[in-house]
């Protein structure tokens, strides 16, 4: 038998990453799936065929939580049809629960901690090699070394999208009074510059046309180190990458953006480089100044109000999204109703609505005044029938204007239809034509309005 022969009969091995949360957790999935192709593993979305299968998971909320909890319970038939398998706990949650976990559930074969991400590969050889019964690695600081040197150029799970993530800094320092993630996530840190550019260049090579830079809160992006550039001056050189087409950020603090950030967005498209989109997600949370300060948000309904103003003075034709929290502690019926009018006020195009769900050992978890969860749920229903109606409102007027969309392939309900997102973000479906491919630009002349879509015909 010769060589190549026996390479190919010899059986392959394959890994399934299902990815919880948010889009730094998504990043982090490429980090772990680059180090098990390393290892000889082959991706699989089918957990059957897979030798090894990671949940990398999120505990933002208890809804969250609760549904990652239903799946590892599902896992457990797997583990006892193959005893060789290997499960593993990855993420925020897997940081924040460590042995609780692997005590609970007898199918898990390891934890890894959000500060151990670059060790995957060394868990595994040890489970495999070693034949270690079970591993738990979730260390208290983060690895700098490794997050500042290692840049991934290819994307193993968004292989062959149109768009992927760069993320600029790591961390948080925010310490919002009901978020978890400071506590999962650590302190901020910031990548060099040059690494982000070198990263962000080879996915343009790769065949990415649109890349958003991630971090819990951009425009912090450097304060954690001398003469570093800031998040506008990073803004500007990856504006400058020819590879690319498109430049999104999330997520912005609106008690950090500023003028420069804004004025660079300008520039950017006066200059004809328009690379760096014209939506501006600034989360709001709540529309009171009493809860504002409670949640420790550092900034007034006024200020916010007033950095709206100068953004849609700067950038007529943008977008302004934002994500909300119902049922903080002490949100009574009046300071809710003050949301209400805030919202109507700024007339967003879209918001992200949420419950306030307590997260054990965060501050506002031990405020007096919680929201029984009736209110709550009533509270969000209110919330999002108003904000439906702004959207669709704002979306109306967008009928027979032509727009810049990047096609980003087959729409996922129906083949015949591609899909793609203006530069404010908004969704755009078409009638597909093989005349255009995904990645391209196009205008696209908008045909009807809906709440969460634009239908159009491209000219
Ligand atoms: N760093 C980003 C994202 C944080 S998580 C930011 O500051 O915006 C995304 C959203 O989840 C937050 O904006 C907030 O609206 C929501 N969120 C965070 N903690 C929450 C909690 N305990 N209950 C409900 N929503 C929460
Ligand atoms: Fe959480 Fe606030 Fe940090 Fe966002 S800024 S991650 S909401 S603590
Ligand atoms: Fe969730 Fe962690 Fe992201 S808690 S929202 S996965 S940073």
């Amino acid at each position: 038998m010769s060589q190549s022969e026996q390479t190919t009969q010899k059986p392959q091995h394959y890994f399934s990453v299902l990815t919880y949360g948010c889009q730094m957790n998504e990043n982090d999935s490429e980090k772990y799936a680059d180090q098990l192709n390393k290892l000889g593993y082959f991706l699989t979305e089918d957990f059957k065929k897979a030798s090894i299968i990671l949940l990398n998971t999120c505990c933002i909320r208890e809804s969250a939580e609760k549904k990652i909890h239903g799946k590892i319970g599902e896992l457990k038939h797997l583990k006892r049809e193959n005893p060789n398998l290997i499960i593993g706990i990855a993420g925020c949650m897997a940081q924040k629960d460590q042995d609780a976990l692997l005590k609970k559930y007898s199918q898990l074969d390891f934890i890894l901690g959000t500060n151990n991400i670059y060790d995957l590969d060394k868990v595994i050889t040890n489970l495999i090699e070693k034949k270690k019964k079970k591993i738990l690695l979730a260390q208290d600081e983060p690895n700098k070394e490794a997050e500042e040197t290692k840049t991934l150029s290819h994307h193993h799970l968004n292989e062959g999208k149109v768009s992927t993530f760069v993320p600029i800094m790591y961390g948080c320092n925010n310490f919002c009074t009901y978020c978890i993630v400071p506590y999962v996530r650590g302190r901020e840190r910031s990548r060099p510059i040059a690494e982000i550019l070198k990263e962000t260049e080879a996915l343009g090579e790769k065949g990415y046309k649109e890349i958003t830079l991630l971090g819990q809160n951009v425009n912090s992006y450097g304060k954690d180190k001398k003469d570093q550039p800031d998040f506008a001056d990073l803004l500007k050189s990856v504006d400058n990458i020819k590879t690319i087409k498109r430049v999104r950020y999330m997520t912005s603090h609106p008690r950090d953006m500023n003028s420069k950030v804004i004025d660079t967005i300008v520039e950017s498209i006066i200059s004809g480089n328009k690379k760096l989109c014209e939506n501006f997600h600034i989360p709001i949370q709540s529309g009171s100044n009493y809860i504002l300060k409670k949640m420790n948000r550092g900034y007034t309904k006024e200020y916010y109000q007033e950095l709206v103003q100068e953004i849609r003075t700067k950038v007529p034709d943008c977008s302004i999204t934002t994500d909300l929290i119902v049922g903080f502690p002490g949100e009574t019926e009046e300071l809710f109703e003050e949301t209400l009018e805030f919202m109507k006020k700024i007339r967003f195009d879209t918001a992200y609505t949420f419950i306030y769900s307590k997260r054990s050992n965060t501050p506002a978890a031990s405020f007096d005044n919680q929201v029984p969860l009736i209110d709550k749920k009533r509270r969000l229903k209110i919330l999002t029938d108003i904000q439906n109606e702004i959207s669709l409102d704002i979306n109306k007027k967008l009928e027979n204007k032509v727009l810049e969309v990047l096609i980003e392939g087959e729409s996922k309900n129906n083949s015949s239809t591609y899909t793609g997102r203006t530069r404010t973000n908004k969704i755009v479906l078409f009638e597909r034509d093989e005349k255009y491919k995904p990645g391209q630009l196009i205008d696209v002349k908008i045909t009807a309005a809906q709440t969460w879509v634009l239908k159009g015909q491209p000219i």
